[in-house]
């Protein structure tokens, strides 16, 4: 993902520059606005079915749009590293901007490419017509709404969104890289206005639906990392400025991801706060409703190991594999200005489920 690479990229510039505690405010250079933002909606997007905010956000405010999108995309992703050992592993959720089968009344769980791909498909579908939400789902309206506000803060702090307030800052007081109060409550604002669905709460399930969302944007509240830089002459505090800025998205996924772990179920008579995680319905076993076969349980080199295969492959068994892979090590900084790094050779072992088709695809 190239948005990646360049949030990477400037996160890592942010930490150079930060510790230069006497850095003259306002000259912080702007980092170009990235071709992606400035493209417009793609037509999946444009057409959204999903989201009729979407559609129309597209033709006003195409950056806003995007940089949710993507913040949602890298969200995903750091939810499938932090959930990879887990039995559901967050990787068949889909964008919320699409309309993910996990996400809709009568969707089902567990309905990635390879489901798609199996005939049983149907019937699952046909036997799920009640409206569902189970606390996979929570995470994933959680952790969207979450992404999408970082994702639009991040761009507008970057100044890449032209109607973000931190724009108008620049030069002054508030503004700061990577940091830009406004743009935190920015990407708040337009994370609610992108994925809420508008029209009456009606359904158990959309009130279950709009709670999650809140509870995400709450969770970016929750953390945010407060940074204060002091002027003077030669480091002494006469003057302070302070500012709060999104804590990284891995740090958010690890937050809800927790709030995850101890979701509530939700009837008419439950107490719940605005931050806790919501569901309606127990999830099915995965190992009932979908095939295990060829899933990766576990991981281990010589040093370290993870996963757990007697669980993840319900049962089935397992195999080993041996791999051998190159990296660099024993890097070191030659003057002026390499980093010269030793080819190491690395061990690696690593376990994949058996294969036996699925035991019932109905629940
Ligand atoms: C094993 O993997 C861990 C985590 O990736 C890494 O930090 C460690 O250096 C590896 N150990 C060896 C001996 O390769």
């Amino acid at each position: 993902m190239r948005t990646t690479a360049l949030f990477t990229f400037f996160v890592l510039l942010f930490e150079l520059t930060s510790s230069e505690n006497e850095a003259p405010l306002g000259k912080v250079v702007q980092p170009p606005k990235p071709n992606i933002l400035k493209q417009g909606c793609p037509s999946d997007l444009l057409h959204s079915r999903a989201l009729r905010s979407i559609q129309l956000a597209c033709r006003s405010h195409p950056s806003t749009v995007i940089s949710a999108f993507e913040g949602i995309q890298e969200g995903l992703a750091h939810c499938a590293n932090r959930l990879r050992f887990q039995q559901w592993d967050c990787s068949e959720a889909g964008n919320i901007m699409h309309d993910p089968p996990l996400l809709r009344s009568g969707g089902c769980l567990f309905n990635g490419a390879q489901a798609a791909r199996d005939p049983f498909q149907e019937v699952l579908f046909r036997y799920s017509s009640i409206p569902l939400g189970f606390r996979e789902s929570s995470l994933i309206w959680a952790l969207s709404s979450a992404s999408a506000a970082w994702g639009v803060a991040t761009a507008c702090a970057q100044g890449w969104i032209d109607d973000c307030a931190c724009n108008n800052h620049l030069g002054q007081n508030e503004y700061e890289f990577g940091g830009c109060t406004h743009g935190v409550q920015h990407g708040i604002t337009a994370s609610r206005k992108l994925l809420t669905k508008v029209g009456a709460v009606s359904s158990l399930l959309r009130k279950v639906e709009k709670h999650n969302l809140k509870a995400g944007r709450l969770a970016v509240k929750k953390t945010l990392i407060s940074s204060c830089k002091c002027h003077g002459v030669s480091g002494s505090c006469q003057q302070k400025t302070c500012w709060k800025r999104t804590a990284t998205l891995e740090h958010i996924t690890d937050y809800l991801v927790e709030k995850y772990a101890r979701a509530k179920l939700y009837t008419d008579d439950s107490v719940v706060k605005t931050t806790d995680l919501i569901y309606l319905e127990a999830s099915p076993d995965v190992c009932n409703t979908k095939s295990v076969a060829g899933r990766v349980c576990a991981w281990r080199n010589e040093t370290h190991t993870q996963g757990d295969c007697d669980r993840l492959c319900c049962g089935n068994g397992f195999s080993i594999r041996h791999e051998v892979v190159r990296v660099k090590c024993d890097c070191e900084f030659v003057w002026c200005c390499n980093l010269v790094c030793k080819d190491c050779i690395q061990h690696r072992w690593i376990s994949t489920c058996n294969g036996t088709p699925p035991k019932s695809l109905i629940f």
